[in-house]
């Protein structure tokens, strides 16, 4: 392709003179601009002074038709955003962009016909014709680069495509319309069917179209984000802002990152998406998109009806309300909506009643004035009969402004976490009824308050008694901790079904203990390979053992061996013989999951189908731990080297009930000795001491971002903060460009949602409140897709905190806090 640029020595006056130009070629130094009197032809681009964007000629798709248009350069080399002459081709590659000595940008044809045109100026001195960084083409006045006294604005003209800085909603004064519309298709830049813009119509909102019926409201805009859009959140990449005033209502967005770039865009199937460039994939990326679920179809629910998304059915009446039409809501059709149990007849007595978590209703039909307070917009509505619910325009600080609706409200949602606060009339009787309620749940409260206490001082007395009764059992050594468990304990005298091997046979198979049979070691002692009766074995000889009789160890061993699940290491036997305590365990050809991921080379044998059935695997194995086996074990040390692989690379957890065997002083929800390793302990366990299956879901979490990345959690490092994995991964979240978190080596994998959706999971498995992260049965679901996700919250430890470690492991450290941190085996390193 030919580079550079044809230009006139100026002087010209008109058209029909056209053919002289190409005699008279003169290349410019400054390849962004085009001066009065030059042209460009087909071949020809000029390129933005930073390389972001290049204008000229090309033919979309496979179609051989001629279009002006720009594109992204340094980013995405080729992305279309703005076409020129949308709705008629070239034909040939005869095409002349012209810029004329009054400052008008001119697109001749072949036969010098004009195919498009920018719209006529009235320059006040040199007018030059500029491609800016942000791909907005511009005619202006020689040097003034204000915006405000641009000529005419490539902005002003969207195509399908919204860029930061550029304006979507439509001028008040003029009437232009800055909605983006679809293509016809791949081939065909012409205007499809579908828009994304703003409805003037009531308090302004940004609608898509389908024609001229609305698809999907993000709705009105409530100082913070679109009330219903709400994955459109300020973060540290984006910040959005929404404008209305005399001359114009928009919205914009604008990136924060320059080394990021980002659209939105309506394609030619009607999808409304924001997608990001991310340089490491190598692809756009689609973080929000609207129409994601059924309830942002446009009044899925009908008018007076809510839709959420994590109801079955999703669609329900308002309170109040009744489905029109029994018979079709029973149908589940829902199109009918819903209409009032009691008719309002504006007489006295008639009141609001609060609705939360809202996506506030169409408000084509509504009234607003941003200066009346919210007590002030109920009384302006109770005196209008025909008002049926306000809010508050504005939801910072305490709010701001009145919103008021007439008649039926339509496309509502109910929201789990975000949503606002809509206020909606009620007839006097349905009021009286409520307050009748509340008195009778008020009366009822008090009620159970007594007997509560009751209750209450009764179990206790009982429970004193009980514990005087435990600890006098607990002192003679007897029992153990029976709250970890839901075992009965008739069946403890069941037959020892596992082995007990003997010392001699143990150490003949290990070579007697011989150093180079030796697989790793850590807190919980040594492993050793070895081969019994001809089957490789793993033999862990536990030191530091303490506290435990010979009985009581066997009954706890045989309690873990009564665990047998695919994703569980299976214990063969164990040996017991004067201080010695050995397990004996099936051997793992393949190592420990760390072996594979943190190493550059062998992680490139784990695809991205083999991290997701690992992930899955150690799921399975924790969700049986946790609640499918007979004890409930939690396993306190869930990590990278206790996960090994089978031939198959199937994951098997282990060190599964060690810190049963370990026991020691320590109840349910609290221990004195804290079993883990950092990087993987959630913050409630390391600090306080307190573990719960909710901490094992800490470390899980830990895990899954450790194995889609391919980096530790504890030793990450990155040259511009102090974060560690957890933290990162975060980061990069709340940036949207969580993508960026993927090991290298799964190179353009095709499958992005869902990797996007295992780094989700992995967040709301680390977040800092026990109570947030989910249980392991809904994680698997979440998993698997089969459950909604939530916003994921700051997670704990996302700093990477000074404490002394190791060079060469990434286990065994001291805590420099009061709390001593044990470590436990790292079997088999
Ligand atoms: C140029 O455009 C005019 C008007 O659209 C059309 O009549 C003419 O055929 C076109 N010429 C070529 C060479 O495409
Ligand atoms: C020029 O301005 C008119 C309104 O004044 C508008 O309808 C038309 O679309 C504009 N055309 C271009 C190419 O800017
Ligand atoms: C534009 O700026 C340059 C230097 O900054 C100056 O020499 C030139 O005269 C200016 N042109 C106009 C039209 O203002
Ligand atoms: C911008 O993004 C790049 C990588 O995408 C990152 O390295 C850089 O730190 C970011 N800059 C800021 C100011 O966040
Ligand atoms: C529009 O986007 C959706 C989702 O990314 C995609 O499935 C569809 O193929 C796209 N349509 C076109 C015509 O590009
Ligand atoms: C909004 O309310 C204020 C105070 O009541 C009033 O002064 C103002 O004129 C109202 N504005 C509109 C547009 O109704
Ligand atoms: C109630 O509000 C509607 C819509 O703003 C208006 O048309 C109507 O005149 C008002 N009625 C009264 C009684 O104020």
């Amino acid at each position: 392709m030919k580079r550079g640029m044809r230009k006139t020595a100026g002087g010209l006056r008109g058209l029909f003179v056209y053919s002289f130009l190409l005699s008279t070629i003169r290349v410019s130094n400054a390849p962004d601009i085009i001066s009065p009197g030059q042209f460009i032809g087909d071949g020809d681009t000029i390129v933005s002074a930073g390389q972001n964007f290049e204008l000229g000629f090309f033919s979309p798709g496979s179609s051989t038709r001629r279009y002006l248009g720009i594109w992204y350069k340094k980013f995405s080399t080729g992305t279309v955003v703005w076409v020129a002459n949308r709705e008629i081709p070239i034909f040939d590659h005869s095409g002349v962009l012209y810029f004329t000595n009054q400052g008008t940008l001119l697109l001749l044809n072949g036969t010098k016909d004009v195919v498009w045109s920018s719209n006529r100026t009235t320059p006040k001195s040199n007018p030059v014709a500029q491609l800016l960084e942000s791909g907005n083409l511009v005619v202006k006045d020689g040097n003034d680069s204000n915006p405000e006294s641009f000529l005419w604005q490539s902005f002003d003209y969207p195509g399908d495509t919204n860029l930061p800085d550029m304006k979507l909603g439509r001028n008040l004064v003029t009437g232009l319309d800055w909605s983006i519309s679809s293509w016809k298709s791949l081939d065909d830049p012409a205007r499809g069917e579908y828009s994304l813009g703003i409805d003037p119509r009531g308090y302004q909102q940004l609608v898509c179209k389908k024609g001229r019926a609305i698809q999907f409201r993000a709705g009105s805009w409530n100082g913070i984000r679109f009330t219903g859009a709400t994955r459109l959140r300020p973060n540290p990449v984006y910040r959005y802002e929404f404008v209305l005033n005399d001359k114009e209502v928009y919205f914009n967005f604008e990136l924060l990152n320059s080394s990021v770039a980002s659209r939105f865009v309506v394609n030619a199937s009607g999808v409304v998406e924001r997608l990001t460039w991310i340089s490491q994939m190598h692809r756009w990326t689609r973080y929000f998109a609207v129409g994601e679920d059924q309830c942002d179809a446009y009044s899925f629910c009908g008018s007076n009806a809510k839709c959420n998304i994590d109801k079955s059915p999703v669609c329900a009446c308002l309170d109040g309300f009744e489905p029109k039409s029994a018979r079709d809501w029973s149908f589940q059709d829902w199109s009918g909506g819903c209409v009032r149990r009691t008719t309002l007849t504006c007489n006295r007595g008639e009141g609001f009643v609060k609705h939360t978590g809202m996506k506030l209703p169409d408000t084509s039909s509504s009234w607003y004035n941003t200066s009346i307070s919210l007590r002030e917009c109920q009384e302006l509505c109770l005196k209008n009969c025909s008002c049926m619910a306000y809010a508050n325009m504005d939801v910072r600080g305490r709010g701001s402004g009145c919103l008021l609706w007439f008649g039926d409200l339509i496309d509502l949602r109910e929201f789990v976490n975000t949503g606002q606060d809509l206020y909606i009339r009620m007839a006097a009787s349905y009021l009286d009824n409520i307050k009748r309620n509340e008195r009778t749940k008020s009366e009822m409260l008090v009620g159970f308050i007594v007997c509560s206490i009751l209750l209450v001082t009764g179990v206790s007395v009982l429970g004193w008694m009980f514990h005087r009764r435990k600890r006098k059992i607990r002192n003679q050594g007897k029992m153990k901790n029976i709250l970890e468990m839901d075992y009965d304990s008739h069946s403890r005298k069941e037959e020892l079904e596992l082995p007990i091997i003997d010392l001699s046979t143990i150490a003949k198979a290990t070579g007697n203990f011989s150093s180079n049979k030796k697989l790793g070691e850590g807190g919980f002692g040594l492993v050793y390979k070895g081969t019994l009766y001809g089957q490789d074995i793993a033999v862990k000889r536990l030191s530091m053992y303490s506290g435990q009789g010979i009985e009581e160890f066997k009954n706890e061993v045989l309690l873990i061996a009564k665990l047998q699940h695919r994703n569980l290491v299976k214990l063969l036997g164990c040996c017991i013989e004067g201080d010695e305590r050995m397990l004996i365990y099936e051997y793992m050809p393949n190592k420990s999951l760390d072996y594979f991921i943190f190493d550059q080379s062998r992680s490139k044998l784990l695809d991205w189908p083999t991290r997701i059935s690992i992930i899955d695997g150690i799921a399975r194995g924790l969700l049986y731990l946790h609640q499918d086996s007979r004890l409930r074990i939690i396993h306190r040390d869930l990590k990278a080297s206790n996960v090994l692989l089978d031939t198959d690379m199937n994951p098997k957890i282990s060190d599964f009930g060690m810190a049963r065997i370990f026991g020691g002083n320590q109840t349910e929800a609290n221990t004195k000795r804290v079993v883990g390793t950092y990087g993987y302990m959630a913050p409630e366990y390391a600090v306080e001491g307190l573990f719960s299956v909710k901490s094992d879901i800490f470390s899980f979490g830990v895990l899954v971002l450790e194995i889609v990345s391919g980096r530790k959690n504890r030793g990450f490092f990155s040259h511009n903060h102090h974060l560690n994995l957890v933290g990162h991964a975060w980061k990069l979240w709340m940036e949207e460009r969580s993508l960026e978190l993927t090991d290298n080596t799964l190179g353009a994998s095709h499958a992005l949602s869902e990797i996007i959706r295992y780094i989700h999971v992995g967040l709301l498995c680390v977040q800092q409140q026990p109570d947030d992260r989910p249980n392991m049965s809904t994680a698997v679901l979440m998993l698997g897709g089969e459950s909604s996700l939530p916003q994921p919250k700051q997670p704990g430890f996302f700093l990477e905190r000074n404490v002394p470690r190791t060079q060469s492991s990434s286990s065994n450290y001291k805590s420099t806090s009061t709390n001593e941190i044990t470590m436990t085996a790292q079997y088999p390193r």
